[in-house]
């Protein structure tokens, strides 16, 4: 059995938890939108045909925000066709997906479930094929309170009050050649200046974000950074980091370790971000919206995508992955990564919240379930509260084929100032051995007992959860998770993820 500890102490404050850091992504892509969000024909289906069942589990899981509508769908999307009588929005043509954009959802029904889902939203622009004024007029049909011609048309649509969006992303992945109206550093640099220079004539206090690179793999990844914030960096407040992890022929202990590459690429992107700052003399420092990450089983896409394919489906299924307990735990550490950063990373989107690379699986007619990395998100969003605690561990390393040694143990923690309560996060990245756990909470003052702690775990690290077993992975109570004498001692089995809530 090998062994580890932690030193927790409440002076070690890295930053707020920031909300956001719990958003979600909704992207008109396969069956995200409809038969994912919106069904009217479902049972469950309310009056504005949003399926309740999805509307309940996204309640559940603790989504703060969801950036919509896309992704690389937008960069091809006119928001005006998702306005008005349903009856004259018209069918297009969606590139990006290969598949026919109905408009049956657009921006009223979009407001309206976000609404009922009780998230905020992050609107992102389609800086592909258009450009400034679409951004403004889209901003006016969002936010203008009344007497210009788009805030009546809003108005004359069924909204009287402006939807108050504040976050605004300025298009999306056009460093990426797959992206429709795809641009160099300066040309998508000087247009997102320009985009937010007017934005912001028109409401100051928005939250802009520009586009980072669409991973750090690109060959252009910090140089695209550099160079689009020379141009925007006193006009923007975050820029866009993407990231998106799965096992490479077969490599488990790297795909376990994927958190490592998530802290690199955020060190990165905030060092090109501080160092344009810097040399433009600013006093601004710019924070980072790690707006989609995920796994995803990226490669098997790729290898199954048909570039001689003639049809034009609606709503297909695409990437429809479903996880297993191995994905649930890297996606437990992935959030222990952006909390830990949380002095950068103050907004944050899993992508993406139903059916595609999905915590929420539906079935068109049929049951919504919870994949394996939705209990990590649901745990994490709802125990950690107030600031977070950077920890000191101390434990065993193993080596992986990309990163090298990498700790066993990662982990996390906050506290709650208001009410006391200690909420810590580990994995045990292991995949044979179980990590003996202490933890030092010796600067806490009142004696801590445990409150709850729950624990992924599985003798199988491959199960997964299917419409027919939709409960065969879910968190179970840590057996001996226990305070003694101000130290925490836990067993965290093999390949696990744990969470623990600590009260006076
Ligand atoms: O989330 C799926 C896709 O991944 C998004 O549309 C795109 O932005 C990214 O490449």
């Amino acid at each position: 059995m090998l062994t580890a500890s932690l030193l927790l102490d409440p002076a070690f404050t890295v930053a707020p938890v920031s909300r956001r850091t719990f958003g979600s992504f909704v992207e008109h892509m396969g069956r995200c939108v409809y038969t994912g969000i919106y069904e009217p024909a479902h049972p469950t289906a309310d009056a504005d045909g949003f399926r309740t069942d999805v509307l309940a589990l996204t309640r559940e899981l603790g989504v703060s925000l969801v950036r919509y509508p896309g992704g690389n769908f937008v960069s091809g999307y006119r928001w005006e066709d998702g306005i008005g009588p349903a009856a004259d929005r018209p069918v297009r043509r969606d590139l990006a997906w290969r598949s026919l954009e109905t408009n049956e959802v657009g921006i009223e029904e979009f407001m309206r479930w976000a609404g009922k889902a009780g998230v905020e939203v992050m609107y992102a622009l389609n800086l592909g094929t258009r450009g400034v004024q679409e951004a403004l007029d889209v901003h006016e049909y969002l936010n203008h309170p009344d007497r210009t011609r788009l805030a009546e048309l809003r108005r004359s649509n069924g909204a009287d009050q402006p939807y108050g969006v504040k976050m605004f992303c300025l298009g999306n992945e056009l460093d990426g050649p797959w992206q429709t109206g795809h641009k160099t550093a300066r040309e998508y640099g000087r247009l997102a200046a320009e985009t937010a220079r007017a934005l912001r004539s028109a409401e100051p206090g928005l939250e802009l974000v520009a586009c980072g690179s669409s991973s750090s793999s690109m060959p252009t990844f910090a140089a695209w950074e550099a160079a689009v914030l020379e141009l925007a960096y006193d006009v923007v407040d975050y820029i866009s980091a993407h990231a998106y992890y799965e096992p490479i022929d077969g490599d488990i202990g790297s795909f376990l370790a994927s958190a490592v590459d998530m802290d690199h690429f955020v060190r990165s992107v905030a060092a090109t971000a501080d160092s344009v700052g810097a040399r433009l003399k600013s006093k601004r420092r710019l924070m980072i919206s790690f707006d989609e990450w995920n796994v995803w089983y990226l490669r098997a896409f790729e290898a199954s995508r048909d570039a001689d394919a003639t049809d034009w489906p609606v709503a297909p299924r695409v990437i429809e992955d479903c996880y297993t307990l191995t994905d649930a735990v890297v996606v437990g550490n992935l959030l222990i990564s952006l909390l830990r950063n949380s002095d950068r990373v103050t907004a944050a989107c899993q992508a993406q919240l139903v059916n595609v690379i999905a915590p929420i699986r539906t079935e068109p007619g049929g049951p919504a379930w919870r994949q394996t990395i939705f209990h990590p998100f649901a745990l994490t969003s709802r125990l950690a509260q107030g600031e977070v605690l950077r920890v000191e561990v101390r434990g065993p390393q193993y080596d992986t084929q990309r990163f090298g040694a990498v700790p066993v143990l990662d982990a996390v923690a906050t506290h709650n100032p208001g009410t006391g309560d200690v909420a810590v996060f580990v994995v045990n990245r292991h995949q044979t051995e179980s990590l003996n756990l202490s933890v030092a909470l010796g600067g806490f003052g009142a004696p801590l007992r445990v409150a709850e702690a729950w624990t992924l775990a599985d003798d199988d690290p491959t199960a997964a959860n299917t419409a027919e077993h939709p409960d065969r992975v879910v968190p179970k109570p840590t057996p001996d998770a226990e305070v003694t004498a101000g130290l925490l001692k836990v067993t965290l089995p093999p390949v696990s993820w744990t969470a623990i809530r600590l009260t006076h």
